[in-house]
């Protein structure tokens, strides 16, 4: 089972639309706005600068060529780098990705169940006080119909066809991921583009946008904003998770990743922008006042915007919904495959079979993160079960999870692989050379950017509650310790059992040689 079997991209446009699919996502819609208005709105984009060029873009030269070099999935590549203890790094990265493939999963079915909504009551009249969550009142709708849906079993259907399409992506690898973005990527920005037309062109919203960029320097030496810029870019660029790694591992020979990070990075960063240009504007016209949460600003603020538009409120419900659904389920694939292509390096199985492992087990979770129990009548935190598991495994897997990840994978490869050699690969294709201060920003700068930032998260747990942020019903309160010990154990212990067992016999050297047979694929 050599190349046949992992495959390559047809095209360098497949390629840069799959990683620019899978960094395009909810990130850039709703966390992006939310974030920049959480720490200062024009404040934002100077610790925002900052972390693209010293994190996001040589982070992302690094898994590209990490993973093009090596033509194995995260855990194996890292091996490659630094043996088992690297090995052990790469599974932490993607049993920590697993969870949140099962999360923002959940998250879809949530907007698959809006969309639907959308074409039928969503935005017709308010809601009448629902029974379990008397605090909502006669609060609009859409904030009502999301708290019903919340309350209900539907979810898990939409959830179960959300699986279903994310199966249906990746089940040939990269022939059948290529045609799914080589069509949702552009549609995304189609449908972006209205969605900003008709925001600045509301009366006021030009102001919105003016907020965007209005810089507060004051606000800079404020060191929360710069943990939730460098969180942000690792999000939005998906980083840590092993995916551009993976993908890179179906190039050809001849690819050139400082171009292609750029290029990535680029598409990212300007459709976050764009993005943002939308939301601030319909903030802004419609004096919402968004919360720090951003599933709210995803269920409800937005939507209260838009069900006050003077005309066309349907269409933009619609189009609101159909574009987190179509950027999520790019970004969801990305995840999926990340830990498919890590299976079948190791183990050497068929990947219709570990899809459909994976796909069953990732079910269930979905599911349990979709629990309707109330715990919270009240909402003062987050009212049912299931979105009280996602809020806690959210935290653990990114305040923590992907930060270490980041953090040792600069550092094996920084000093194992070591940072030097991959320069001088990368700089043999590359039309822009790396200078070797890439190599320490790699070894150095990056390490010590991010224990600040897991230094700074673990203070926060102390001064900020038990969980950084605020639970207070009563039953809620045990599980932030049970969350810990689940996270912990399926990602430590999963870690150590799949790197202990054994590897089935490395075909990377003739795949290697494949690969260079290919290489003028894309010349
Ligand atoms: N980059 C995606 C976004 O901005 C999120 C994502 C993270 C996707 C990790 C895949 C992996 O929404």
């Amino acid at each position: 089972m050599a190349h046949a079997e992992r495959g390559l991209w047809k095209s360098k446009l497949g390629f840069i639309l799959a990683c620019a699919g899978s960094a395009i996502g909810l990130g850039n819609i709703v966390f992006f706005p939310a974030n920049a208005y959480k720490f200062g709105a024009g404040a934002f984009y100077i610790p925002y600068l900052v972390a693209l060029v010293f994190v996001g873009l040589p982070l992302m030269i690094l898994e590209f060529g990490l993973g093009h070099h090596t033509r194995r999935a995260f855990p194996q590549s890292l091996h490659h780098a630094a043996g088992r203890p690297g090995e052990f790094v790469g599974w932490w990265a993607i049993l920590n990705a697993s969870f949140i493939t099962m999360y923002y999963i959940t998250i879809l079915g949530w907007v698959l169940g809006m969309l639907i909504a959308s074409f039928g009551p969503l935005f017709d009249s308010p809601s009448t006080a629902l029974a379990a969550f008397p605090a909502i009142g006669e609060m609009a709708n859409p904030a009502g119909y999301f708290f019903g849906m919340l309350t209900s079993w539907w979810p898990v259907i939409f959830v179960v066809v959300v699986w279903a399409l994310n199966v249906l992506a990746v089940s040939k690898g990269t022939s059948t991921i290529e045609p799914f973005l080589r069509f949702s990527v552009p549609m995304m920005w189609i449908m972006m583009l209205a969605l900003i037309v008709r925001g600045v062109t509301l009366d006021g919203g030009a102001e919105g946008v003016l907020l965007l960029f209005t810089p507060k320097p004051e606000i800079l030496a404020d060191a929360s904003v710069w943990k939730g810029a460098f969180s942000q870019m690792f999000f939005t660029l998906s980083l840590g998770f092993g995916i551009m790694t993976a993908y890179a591992s179906y190039l050809p020979k001849k690819s050139d990743h400082v171009a292609n990070s750029m290029m990535v990075s680029c598409m990212n960063c300007a459709f976050e922008y764009v993005a943002g240009l939308a939301v601030f504007s319909l903030l802004f016209v419609f004096v919402i006042q968004p919360k720090a949460s951003t599933l709210s600003m995803m269920f409800f603020i937005v939507p209260q915007g838009i069900a006050q538009f003077p005309a066309g409120v349907k269409l933009f419900g619609v189009l609101f919904f159909a574009l987190l659904l179509i950027a999520g389920l790019t970004s969801s694939i990305s995840l999926v495959e990340a830990l498919v292509s890590a299976m079948i390096d190791k183990f050497q199985v068929p990947r219709k079979k570990i899809l459909a492992v994976f796909a069953a087990v990732g079910l269930l979770g979905s599911i349990a993160f979709a629990w309707p129990k109330v715990v919270d009548p009240t909402l003062d935190s987050n009212g049912t079960l299931g979105l009280s598991l996602l809020d806690l495994m959210d935290h653990w897997t990114f305040s923590y999870g992907l930060m270490a990840v980041g953090l040792a994978e600069c550092l094996i490869v920084g000093w194992f692989f070591p940072a030097r050699r991959l320069r001088e690969e990368i700089n043999k294709i590359a039309r822009f050379k790396l200078s070797p201060i890439w190599d320490w920003v790699i070894k150095l700068v990056m390490p010590i950017m991010l224990t600040l930032i897991l230094g700074y998260a673990i203070a926060g747990e102390f001064t900020a509650g038990p969980y950084g942020h605020d639970m207070n019903t009563g039953s809620i309160r045990k599980l932030h310790l049970l969350s810990l010990a689940v996270w912990l154990s399926m990602t430590f212990g999963g870690a150590l059992l799949f790197t202990l067992l054994p590897t089935r016999a490395d075909t990377a050297k003739e795949e290697r040689q494949e690969g260079a047979a290919h290489a003028h694929r894309f010349d």
